[in-house]
């Protein structure tokens, strides 16, 4: 019997559907059917315990999570680990990964062996389709090559005059007018206690916005009051998360296999990098119609001159969006998180300000001069990333078999991990006081002595110290200046004593900082603001 012309038409259409899933249910089932037998190898390696599985307490701790029942968050508990080693080293066998706290051993990983313990294959694996071929992500002579650039044109008069002139604009109209109307809500009402913000959300937005400007000239507009969160920041904070995440599953084959099958977070990974790579080419064609490199005074701009491949232009400048953005927003909310436990502190700032740059409220060139006078700004901020490091831990990978000098032998292809916020927390490094948050600690006769990056590697140290640590700190010091002047900003259910990190690339509290914000003093302002 004939099929009538409907039936037809419909058996056809169900037959290409059929066809056009078909490799989308074959990839569910083999990424199924894989993860299954990696289960099976999974459960059967934890019952057999073979020769190489390691039974040490740390090990034991670390697999069956049992730290938690005692610490919040695993930098806590490798701290207690690295404060109770007579190293201040620690092996956690079954991450084939070295932790360390000394600063012996860091100096030799960072400077004396820095040959030795490059970034490595796995670091770039887990990055590569964000960053590419940025400078974050590579070794050798393509690292060297930007970071030649990189350096001279980050120390260039104009581009620091450029960076002042986006800090200064980004403050006076977006973040002290957005405190000041936070301020201001609910007065009038019979609360007068202002709205709640979440601090940690104001800064990373603020942070966007200075380092995209820096960057590549664009303005997102993230912290306009009136503006949603912009879709090229969401799919950023997208791409970072999910990259980050990778480095968390068990076994790399997981993630690869999820990419290769664009499948969960790797399908919403992708689509993110998309969506920065097509911003960014945008951005890079509009510059090149305007005279490419006489276009802006923005890094692109001037990375333009020396670099004529787009995709490379877009990687190295998505780095610096990275670098420049989480770190300072960290470092700025974990700031106010103990301002707010220490108001004796955010006096002492307040009477520095008044001190060396007058009462005036406003901020004005002036200002942005005198900042590199204001030593207890400087202190209080270097104390604040001692004990909230923005980058919490940095890891290389050895080259070759190594011995490092607190005795601890390193065989090729192993972690070895730096743990900035347990040195931050070490009393063989900072004393008996190690835990308070004491500014005078940096201050000899009121002026400010820094450390050696070793025993505070912050910024990390040796060849690859970070290279945007002047503008992060003129940028962090002016939000202070401007900001602590003018109000009070109080932290809600949250103290920096007990602090919650979720995880990621940089420090972040869990939940965010929710702040209530009261102005102190009426707007005045003397000379010419920025
Ligand atoms: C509080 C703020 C900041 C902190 C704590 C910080 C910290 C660090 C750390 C620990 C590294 C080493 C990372 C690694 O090798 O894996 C680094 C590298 C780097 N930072 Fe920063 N950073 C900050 C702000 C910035 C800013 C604002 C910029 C850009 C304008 C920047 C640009 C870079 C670059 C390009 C590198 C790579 C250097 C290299 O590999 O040679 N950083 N930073």
């Amino acid at each position: 019997m004939a099929a009538e012309p409907g039936a037809l038409a419909l058996h056809e259409a169900a037959r290409a559907l059929a066809a056009s899933v078909q490799p989308q249910v074959a990839a569910v089932l083999f990424v199924s059917a894989a993860c299954t037998v990696a289960l099976a190898a999974l459960l059967a390696v934890l019952r057999l315990r073979p020769p190489w599985w390691c039974a040490c307490p740390v090990c034991e701790a670390y697999l069956t999570a049992s730290w938690a029942g005692e610490f919040d968050n695993l930098c806590d508990w490798y701290a207690h680990l690295l404060r109770a080693s007579p190293a201040q080293t620690v092996h956690v066998h079954v991450l084939r990964n070295v932790l360390t706290a000394n600063p012996a051993t860091v100096d030799h990983m960072l400077r004396a062996r820095f040959d030795n313990y490059p970034k490595g294959a796995p670091f770039s694996a887990i990055l590569a389709d964000f960053l590419g071929r940025g400078i974050f992500n590579v070794d050798g002579d393509a690292w060297l090559f930007q970071r030649k650039l990189a350096a001279a044109e980050l120390a260039s008069p104009a581009l620091r005059a450029f960076a002042v002139r986006v800090v200064a604009s980004e403050l006076r109209s977006r973040l002290v007018p957005l405190l000041d109307s936070a301020s201001r809500e609910g007065r009038g009402r019979g609360r007068g206690r202002g709205r709640v913000l979440d601090l940690q959300d104001v800064f990373r937005r603020f942070a966007f916005d200075c380092i995209c400007k820096i960057s590549f000239g664009l303005d997102p507009g993230c912290l306009e009051l009136s503006m949603p969160v912009s879709s090229f920041e969401n799919a950023f904070d997208v791409a970072s998360t999910l990259s980050a995440r990778r480095a968390t599953v068990p076994m790399q084959i997981i993630w690869r296999l999820k990419r290769f099958f664009s499948l969960g977070d790797e399908r919403k990974l992708r689509d993110a990098v998309r969506l920065v790579d097509r911003l960014a080419e945008e951005v890079i064609r509009q510059r090149r119609k305007l005279g490419g490199v006489a276009s802006g005074s923005d890094l692109l701009s001037r990375f333009m001159g020396s670099i004529n491949d787009d995709k490379y232009l877009r990687d190295i400048v998505v780095s610096f969006m990275l670098a420049g953005r989480d770190t300072v927003a960290s470092a700025l909310t974990a700031f106010f998180l103990l301002l707010s436990d220490h108001p004796e502190v955010a006096a002492a700032i307040r009477d520095e300000v008044a001190r060396v740059a007058g009462d005036a409220d406003r901020l004005t060139a002036s200002t942005f001069h005198k900042l590199k006078d204001m030593h207890y700004v400087h202190a209080a901020l270097y104390e604040s990333m001692r004990l909230f490091p923005p980058v919490q831990f940095d890891s290389k990978f050895a080259a070759g078999d190594d011995k490092l000098p607190d005795g601890t032998a390193v065989a090729k292809g192993t972690r070895v991990t730096y743990h900035a916020y347990a040195m931050g927390r070490m009393e063989s490094v900072w004393g008996p006081d190690c835990g308070e948050f004491r500014p005078e600690r940096w201050l000899r006769d009121g002026r400010f002595v820094p450390e050696s990056p070793y025993r505070y590697p912050v910024f990390q140290g040796g060849a690859r110290v970070c290279i945007g640590k002047e503008l992060a700190l003129m940028e962090m010091k002016a939000v202070i200046v401007a900001v602590v002047r003018s109000f009070d900003v109080e932290a809600i259910e949250r103290s920096s004593r007990r602090p919650r990190f979720a995880p990621g690339l940089t420090a972040t509290f869990a939940g965010g900082v929710p702040v209530r914000v009261r102005r102190r003093a009426r707007e005045s302002g003397d000379g010419p603001p920025i």
